[in-house]
């Protein structure tokens, strides 16, 4: 199982283990770390899983598409390295990733 390490708001890092085919949310969410709102379930409208994924990860990830980009915008933190989490679907490829949860909006 892929592993992830998710650094949360208040800079504590988890290592956990991530079930390929969920989604980055919902590995997070499974954990038991309540700082993802994902108020939209992950259906790609509500931009409350915002992400920052380690920049050795990001060429590996699916494009970001432009509805994507758009909720992206709302959001405060937004840099290079942005994602929707919900978006992100765990790989044996991404084993290891790290990703920082976004402010709070
Ligand atoms: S959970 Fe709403 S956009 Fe990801």
């Amino acid at each position: 199982m892929p592993k992830l390490i998710v650094v949360t708001r208040e800079g504590e890092e988890r290592e956990i283990n991530g079930e390929t085919g969920l989604s980055v949310m919902e590995v997070i969410r499974d954990a038991g770390i309540d700082e993802i709102l994902a108020l939209c379930g992950g259906c790609c409208s509500c931009a409350t899983c915002h992400v920052h994924v380690d920049p050795a990860f990001a060429a590996k990830l699916k494009p970001i598409t432009p509805d994507e980009d758009d909720l992206l915008d709302s959001t405060s933190d937004r840099d290079a390295f942005s994602r929707l989490s919900c978006q992100i679907a765990m790989t044996d490829e991404l084993d290891g990733m790290k990703v920082r949860i976004g402010a709070e909006d």
